[in-house]
């Protein structure tokens, strides 16, 4: 007899690659129980998609379930509409108004003097090297702050990363309401003082004519949930990237094409992205593919699934750099996708163009660590060297 498949995303062998257990669980009950998450798991693309766009029936804003949430959570991520829609434009309009191009091309001068450098080193860590030190610097010209120090800004970042994983390990609840406290310290003070030209100051202008109390805070609230959302993403992404392209060279070649270096960043995120998922609540009782989902009940949307189910893409486990289409869900889908997407993709393109220039091809150097976390798919150590 087949013993019914069950999904630990903790366990190593998940951890290592998630997307066979999520088939399997996606071929047996596609809407499934999670009793560690206490939450129904979403596979299927089309579930998924249907939750995301019906912002009515399931919540973000976990007040709309008589919850309590204290006020430094309160944000553009956890907020809905109504009230979300000036806080959410305020900084889609201030991200629109960045000058991208010149951030790439910082973004790519950075990568070019990191890259000479490491190619002395018989071996080095990419998320160390390349990923971290790459999204600080990223994160922080489009904010238009003063860079952190890695290290300091890595470990509060962690922290903060580890407590998204709070229902299936609690410990990790008051390291990262600290390091939260520590991060809003941090963005008071360019609210204060920092003049340098970007989001944060465009914002700050536009905030303050639409100033009430409860906007400012959630303003406030919202550039911290950027710099560390995008901080710890982008990392995760550029590492995820760099391990699929050490696999698949080939694909990194077809990358030196323009048009296909544009559509393969993107294609890369769907392939292996950093976020696997998200939840929201059932405001009131709904069915989803022949499941009752009472309300008060959590929905856990699994993008990473979501990503593979060959309904909506052919042939789901190969890296196609042209996929098209390819709505994929890895900067998630309606009122709560992704602000950051357009510097992320520049980012991605930076990281993949620096690859491209280097004289000599990057190669795994020993055998990379996933880190032991759910919601955030990314690596701890990632060996490579650019020695021959
Ligand atoms: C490759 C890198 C990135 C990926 C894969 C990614 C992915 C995502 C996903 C999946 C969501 C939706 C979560 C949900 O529905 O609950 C999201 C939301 C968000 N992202 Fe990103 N992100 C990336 C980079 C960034 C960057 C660089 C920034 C900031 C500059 C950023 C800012 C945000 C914000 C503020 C939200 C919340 C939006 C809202 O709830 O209205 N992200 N991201």
């Amino acid at each position: 007899m087949l013993s019914t498949p069950t999904y630990d995303p903790l366990d190593p062998a998940t951890l290592a690659n998630p997307y066979p257990v999520l088939a399997a669980m996606r071929a047996s009950t596609p809407v499934f129980w999670h009793e560690g998450m206490q939450s129904w798991a979403l596979t299927r693309y089309a579930d998924c998609v249907a939750v995301l766009r019906d912002h009515e029936r399931f919540a973000r804003d976990r007040r709309r379930a008589g919850a309590v949430v204290p006020e430094p959570s309160l944000s553009v991520q956890s907020l809905d509409p109504p009230e979300q829609a000036p806080v959410r434009s305020l900084f889609m309009n201030a991200l629109r108004a960045q000058d991208l191009d010149g951030i790439e091309r910082r973004a790519r001068s950075l990568l070019a003097a990191r890259f000479s450098r490491l190619a002395e080193l018989t071996e080095f860590d990419v998320m160390a090297d390349i990923a971290a030190p790459l999204a600080v610097a990223v994160i922080s010209d489009l904010l238009g702050v003063e860079e952190p120090g890695v290290d300091s800004f890595a470990a509060v970042s962690d922290a903060i990363m580890r407590s998204m994983d709070a229902g299936l390990d609690p410990a990790t609840v008051e390291p990262g309401r600290v390091a939260r406290q520590e991060l809003s310290a941090l963005v008071e003070s360019w609210f204060r003082t920092s003049d340098r030209p970007g989001l944060q100051s465009h914002v700050r202008e536009r905030a303050d004519i639409v100033s009430d109390g409860d906007l400012d805070v959630f303003v406030r609230n919202t550039a911290r949930v950027m710099f560390q959302g995008g901080y710890s993403t982008m990392v995760a992404a550029v590492g995820n990237a760099v391990h699929t392209l050490l696999q698949e060279p080939i694909a990194l070649e077809r990358m030196r094409d323009s048009a296909m270096l544009g559509t393969g960043v993107d294609e890369l995120v769907r392939f292996d992205g950093p976020v696997q998922g998200t939840s929201r609540i059932a405001t009131v009782p709904a069915e989803i593919s022949g499941v009752t989902v009472n309300a008060g009940e959590t929905v856990l949307i699994l993008f990473a699934a979501a990503n593979h189910d060959p309904a909506q893409f052919p042939e789901p486990e190969r890296l196609l750099l042209d996929r098209s289409p390819n709505r994929h869900l890895g900067y998630g889908w309606g009122t709560h996708s992704c602000i950051g997407t357009a510097p992320a993709q520049t980012a991605l393109r930076a990281l993949v163009a620096s690859l491209l220039e280097h004289p000599t091809p990057l190669r795994a150097a020993g055998p990379p660590r996933r880190r032991r976390t759910a919601t955030m798919r990314v690596f701890d150590l990632l060996p490579a060297t650019f020695r021959r």
